[in-house]
């Protein structure tokens, strides 16, 4: 099978696609997978444009510190990859071989953020009737839109922390409107919130805001990355737990992960930065929690249509027990080392076999 291999993307998360596309890459490539998969990988840079053929397998391997003639991982000198290994040289001149954007039987759109996790190149896939792994256009923009997701989410009946919409021509047009905003989002969450812009990823945009003085520097932030805004109450002291989610009309739940850090809150650099967070696979959770939150993953996946993968977080509030839901990636962080692919190595599905079953799902 010939899999289009669709990442970079115009998003804020341009660069963390690169890396999940790299490992995903790896993964069709795997002796595992021996002779089942071409790959044809397609760039799309920032601007939108579309690069296959030999630019799309440059900035694929570019990524990776590979010396052409050796197999071996070198170390990043950046610290940014060194988590993964570099592709197999055959690997390479594999794609060099294959890197021909048509006869693609199934592609993988491995695009997160808008313009590309938010139903867009699922809606231009689609139309030209092409297969392709991941949710779907309802799933796809349900799964990105914080606040079109929290309404699926309410209407399942999965708890979430208080929230307030909040548009841009609030924050930035009208000088009589945004200390009425302000005094309006101080009454129904108070202290701490956070603000966020409704369509991004990977803590873009977002802040948690202490004080008069925060917020209105968060709103006015946020409302630069996106029209419409979302503010959250804080979850009080929440461990943050993930559950990845596999299938199609009968989805699986994988065992729940945690991850730990000592920053404010999981925010860009956080996430991205070698060491400064740590993941915990199994969370070390009672068992009713545990089942309790792979089973809200499946309504959450359920509730916004989702199809495919999906990763689903959670805040945990330990004081009181309670559960809330946080948000549904649809196109969750994809490297080796990242949680989606380390909750199903957990769970019994090596990284080979996941990104097999993927594409199977595609074509069911
Ligand atoms: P993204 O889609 O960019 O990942 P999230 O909504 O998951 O955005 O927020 C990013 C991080 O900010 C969370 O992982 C958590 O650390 C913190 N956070 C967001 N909302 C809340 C909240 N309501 N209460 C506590 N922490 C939050
Ligand atoms: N949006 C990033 C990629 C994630 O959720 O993992
Ligand atoms: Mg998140």
């Amino acid at each position: 099978l010939r899999v289009g291999l669709l990442f970079g993307g115009c998003s804020g998360e341009h660069e963390v696609s690169i890396r999940s596309a790299q490992a995903i890459a790896r993964g069709l490539s795997d002796p595992a997978n021996a002779d089942r998969y071409e790959l044809a990988p397609v760039y799309i840079q920032k601007d939108g444009r579309w690069l296959a053929g030999e630019s799309a397998i440059h900035v694929l391997s570019a990524g990776v510190p590979l010396k052409l003639g050796s197999s071996d991982a070198p170390a990043d000198p950046s610290g940014e990859t060194s988590a993964l290994q570099a592709p197999t040289v055959a690997a390479v001149e594999r794609w060099q071989s294959t890197a021909q954007v048509s006869g693609v039987d199934v592609w993988f759109p491995v695009l997160h953020g808008p313009n590309g996790e938010d139903g867009t190149v699922q809606g231009m896939l689609t139309l030209m009737q092409a297969p392709f792994v991941g949710s779907g256009v309802l799933g796809s923009a349900l799964g990105m839109d914080k606040i079109a997701m929290k309404m699926a989410f309410a209407q399942a009946g999965l708890p979430q922390v208080g929230y307030k919409v909040v548009r841009r021509s609030q924050v930035y047009s009208n000088p009589c409107i945004f200390p009425k905003l302000c005094d309006e989002i101080e009454a129904e969450l108070g202290y701490p919130c956070f603000v966020k812009p409704a369509n991004l990823g990977s803590s873009v945009g977002i802040a948690k805001a202490r004080t008069r003085a925060q917020l209105e520097a968060a709103l006015d932030s946020a409302a630069s990355y996106d029209r419409r805004l979302i503010v959250e109450a804080a979850a009080p002291s929440p461990r943050e737990l993930e559950c990845a989610v596999l299938g199609n009309d009968h989805p699986q739940a994988s065992v729940v992960g945690e991850i730990t850090y000592s920053s404010d809150f999981y925010d860009y650099e956080t996430k991205y930065t070698e060491g400064l967070a740590d993941l915990h696979i199994p969370a070390n959770l009672p068992e009713a929690i545990a089942r309790q939150i792979q089973d809200m993953s499946i309504r959450a996946f359920e509730a916004v249509d989702a199809a495919g993968l999906a990763r689903v977080d959670f805040f945990y509030c330990e004081s009181t027990g309670e559960v809330f839901i946080n948000e549904i990636n649809t196109m969750p962080g994809f490297t080796a080392t990242s949680m989606y692919p380390m909750l199903w190595a957990a769970s019994g599905v090596p990284f080979p076999e996941l990104v097999n079953r993927l594409v199977k799902l595609a074509l069911e």
